[in-house]
């Protein structure tokens, strides 16, 4: 059974990348990756068509399955190491095709998050414009689909994000960190104007879509949640990844559990819930009380936000690309590293590249279930990698460990499927359509062509 080899765990191996990331630059990349679309647009729809003012308990079964599967994160961060992320803790632990599975799946993660987020960060953006009385013509704002060209502020984000990456992780990091307190800041704001206009009355009736429309909901605004998961593909590029790394993991999933929990509570309390399927609800519910100001600092902080999601999908995708080179399962080419930079730049040329072109060429719509269904099955398998590898090498040494084990993972992978349950039938069926595509890639090229296989 040569698809099951298993990579031994050389922790020590040198990928050539450099340590420059300190553990509150972990905790700022989680953040970085998570306070999104998710919270900023998808709160809006989920509200209104799933889930109501129960849109706090959609966030808390949601945060459930991440908390748990933060855990086991944490766990292989720090026991297996290496940029490739939940891929190469299946390859330590379940085999190669598990790997190649799940590996393929980051991929669709990473890179079509990236694309949903910069055609919600287009939308932003071109408000912004209209707001400042600049008017870009329609077929620059549309793809073909819609009836316009190309979607171009979406497509042009992606490749300005592209240099900066090409600069190196560290110019990445502090720009990041930035645009971090900025977006905090925003949120500060919603939370502190939003309060005062509160109105218990906007939470009944509490359930009006039932429980089925909370776990509806849960699935949806589970994207929200993206991202704790990708500070480990920082794993070369931390200076202390065995200390570090559970804490930027765990950190930022706290604070933002926390944040997103308060602002789905506000949020349908100062707005009827039908009345926030807007693109920019979080923003428009300011605005209906009269909060231009606030409401524009929201917007702001958006848009901010949305660009430090794209930075960090595309930091996180580059990586992911890197570690499946260097197995062989991709082309060489993918893990040459640049010498002045320390990056990988022909991954973040890629990259940019492809997601750009989706960005401006296609219109997303249920772009971030198929996204989040890609993320769950990576969760899931995180998850039964922590028992497997309990069972298979006990003796490895162990920074972090996840407690209660193994009534954790199981949780986390009971949870992360049954959300997975939740998701449309139309979503499956691209999924599938996209694994069997990945399973002929690693049948024709990758089986044969294997670090493994050389050996
Ligand atoms: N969590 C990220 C977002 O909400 C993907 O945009």
């Amino acid at each position: 059974m040569n698809t099951l080899r298993i990579k031994p765990i050389e922790r020590a191996a040198a990928s050539g990348l450099q340590r420059t990331l300190g553990r509150w630059d972990l905790v700022f990349l989680g953040i970085g990756a998570i306070i999104g679309a998710g919270v900023f647009v998808l709160t809006g729809v989920a509200a209104a068509t799933q889930a109501g003012p129960a849109l706090v308990l959609s966030f808390v079964v949601a945060g459930f399955a991440c908390a748990c599967s933060a855990f086991a994160y944490a766990e292989l961060a720090a026991a297996v190491g290496g940029s490739g992320s939940a891929y190469g803790y299946a390859y330590a632990t379940l085999g190669e095709v598990f790997a190649w599975v799940i590996g393929w799946a980051l991929i669709l993660e990473y890179g079509m998050a990236m694309s949903a987020v910069a055609v919600g960060w287009s939308g932003y953006f071109q408000n912004a414009l209209s707001a400042a009385g600049i008017a870009l013509p329609e077929s620059l704002l549309k793809t073909p689909f819609e009836g316009g060209l190309l979607n171009l502020p979406a497509a042009s984000i992606i490749v300005v994000l592209g240099f900066l990456l090409a600069s190196g992780a560290r110019a990445s990091s502090n720009v990041n960190g930035a645009i971090v307190l900025i977006k905090l800041v925003a949120i500060g704001v919603f939370i502190a104007v939003g309060w005062g206009d509160v109105d218990p009355a906007n939470w009944h009736p509490f359930l009006p879509f039932g429980w089925s429309g909370v776990m509806h909901g849960a699935a949806l605004i589970f994207f929200a949640y993206i991202g704790f998961d990708a500070v480990s593909t920082a794993a070369d590029e931390a200076r202390d990844p065995d200390r570090d790394l559970p804490f930027g993991i765990l950190g930022s999933l706290t604070l933002c559990t926390l944040i997103y929990i308060i602002v789905a509570a506000i949020l349908t309390g100062i707005a009827p819930y039908a009345t926030l399927n807007v693109p920019s609800p979080v923003a428009s519910a300011l605005l209906a009380h009269g909060h231009r100001i606030a409401a524009g600092l929201v917007a702001a902080g958006a848009i901010a936000g949305l660009t430090s999601v794209m930075l960090v999908m595309y930091f996180g995708q580059t990586r992911i690309l890197f570690a499946m080179s260097r197995d062989r399962l991709l082309p060489a080419a993918l893990s040459n590293i640049h010498a002045r930079t320390g990056v990988p730049v022909f991954a973040t040329v890629l990259v940019g590249v492809v997601t750009a072109l989706v960005a401006g060429f296609v219109p997303i719509r249920e772009i971030a279930e198929l996204v989040n269904i890609g993320t769950l099955s990576a969760f899931a398998v995180v998850c039964v990698g922590v028992v497997a590898l309990r069972r298979l090498r006990p003796d490895l040494e162990r920074p972090f460990r996840t407690p209660y084990s193994p009534l954790i993972p199981i949780l986390g992978f009971l949870s992360c499927v049954y959300l997975m349950l939740n998701l449309p039938l139309a979503t499956w069926q691209r999924f599938i359509i996209w694994m069997v595509i990945g399973l002929n890639i690693y049948a024709a090229y990758g089986y044969r062509r294997s670090a493994l296989a050389q050996n």
